[in-house]
């Protein structure tokens, strides 16, 4: 069974772009795989602790060595390491905050990178363990980063995200970014105006396939 990981990671609710955009993402991914699962994980309403000293250590302690203590900590990152093994797909709403992604992402992936079940080092090279997957990035910006402008090089959010996923191992990535929404609280353009596009540029995704 196709099985899709929808992960989003914007505050606003529904007045989010990326969340807007990753709605219709999997409304495309449903009419595309009738028979398909879809795991959702909103970080804004996970509760996610940041790592620690004794985390990494239990995560760095071979399994069967591991004390119940250390396997209790790391049971919340096994969960979410779970779903991205069980899903073949992947897409993700992305605000950016900052410069770069929200911290909750951030937390995440801080989670989600474990040493022998995400990614290794066995061979003396890193190998990522996320194989055969796909990921979508569904990017909302204030400002506009299009390589072109002088903006560019303060986008850390693709750069960032290119370098850990390929690290995972997951090579077939896809950016869609929405940028410029900030024109909407200025109110220079209305929300549907803005989305439309954007909104277009996901069910492309769907006719190429
Ligand atoms: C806390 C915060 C930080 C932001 N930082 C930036 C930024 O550094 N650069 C930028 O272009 N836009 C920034 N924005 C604007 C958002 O990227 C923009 O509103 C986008 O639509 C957020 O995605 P969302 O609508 O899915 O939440 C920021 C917004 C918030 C709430």
């Amino acid at each position: 069974m196709a099985t899709l990981l929808h992960v989003d990671s914007s505050p606003l609710g529904e007045a989010s772009i990326s969340r807007h955009l990753t709605k219709e993402f999997v409304q495309n991914w449903k009419a595309a795989n009738p028979n398909g699962k879809v795991i959702t994980r909103d970080l804004t309403s996970t509760s996610l602790k940041p790592i620690t000293g004794e985390w990494v250590g239990s995560a760095y302690t071979p399994e069967d060595a591991r004390t119940s203590a250390q396997r209790e900590l790391l049971a919340p990152s096994d969960v979410l390491v779970a779903e991205l093994e069980a899903a073949d797909e992947y897409v993700f709403g992305v605000p950016m905050h900052n410069f770069a992604i929200p911290s909750v992402l951030k937390l995440w992936i801080d989670l989600i990178a474990r040493v022998g079940k995400t990614f290794s080092y066995a061979n003396g090279t890193p190998e990522g363990l996320l194989k055969g997957k796909k990921a979508t990035f569904l990017i909302a910006t204030g400002g506009n980063y299009d390589p072109s402008t002088s903006m560019a090089a303060y986008n850390f959010v693709e750069p960032y995200l290119r370098a850990v996923f390929g690290f995972l191992g997951v090579t077939e990535l896809t950016f869609i970014t929405a940028g410029g929404a900030a024109a909407l609280n200025y109110g220079k353009v209305d929300r549907q105006t803005f989305l439309q596009p954007h909104v277009e540029s996901v069910r492309a995704q769907f006719q190429a396939a």
